[in-house]
């Protein structure tokens, strides 16, 4: 194994190691308006319930969309959307119809009223369960009441986000599943 040799490193940037979970698309709509945005910072909060946190800039408009309606969906993009996901991103919501200018098709969900996007692999629908990190640290923490998932391929091909304009774009994949403890599978 190999021992690195390490050298000091800006505190501020240590995010390029630690952005690991997929690109998102959130989707939210409040009172006729819809909007997208992309998502990098998301963790994985707990499993039953389904427990997700976002951290939501408030000077993006989705964050007062989806602050108001209490809901959103995530949404799990694949590398063909790549374009739409920088698009997404550089965009600010409220006039322009996201759907249209990169070319995504809205759904409607069953259980919260923000579309899925029908081009994504996977789409959450979620509820804003606890809004007291909001204020502090930006951090929407959402329980997921429906999800949708594709079937095929089984791993999809996603995009990572490493900071500095570079996506790590998901690759091989081992199961050393034999090797676990059955709690951690
Ligand atoms: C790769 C990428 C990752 C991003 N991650 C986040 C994030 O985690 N949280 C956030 O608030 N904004 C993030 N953004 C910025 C928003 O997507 C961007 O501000 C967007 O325009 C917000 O749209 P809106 O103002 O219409 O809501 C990211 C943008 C890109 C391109």
């Amino acid at each position: 194994m190999t021992r690195y040799r390490k050298r000091s490193f800006p505190t501020s940037k240590v995010r390029r190691f630690l952005e690991p979970g997929p690109i998102v698309l959130v989707t939210s709509a409040y009172r006729g308006e819809r909007n997208i945005m992309t998502l990098g910072w998301h963790l994985v909060l707990g499993f039953v319930p389904s427990l997700v946190g976002c951290y939501i800039w408030d000077e993006n408009h989705s964050f007062s969309l989806i602050r108001r309606s209490r809901e959103c969906v995530i949404n799990v993009p694949t590398v063909d959307l790549v374009d739409a996901v920088i698009g997404v991103g550089n965009t600010h919501g409220p006039r322009v119809d996201k759907f249209a200018r990169f070319g995504l098709t809205p759904v409607a969900a069953s259980r919260v009223g923000a579309p899925l996007i029908a081009e994504c692999y996977a789409s959450f629908e979620c509820r804003l369960v606890d809004t007291s990190l909001i204020r502090r640290y930006s951090l929407f923490v959402f329980e997921v009441v429906k999800a949708h998932v594709a079937t095929s391929p089984r791993y999809p091909t996603t995009v990572h986000y490493r900071g500095d304009g570079v996506f790590m774009i998901s690759g091989r994949n081992a199961s050393y599943r034999r090797r676990f403890k059955r709690v951690n599978l």
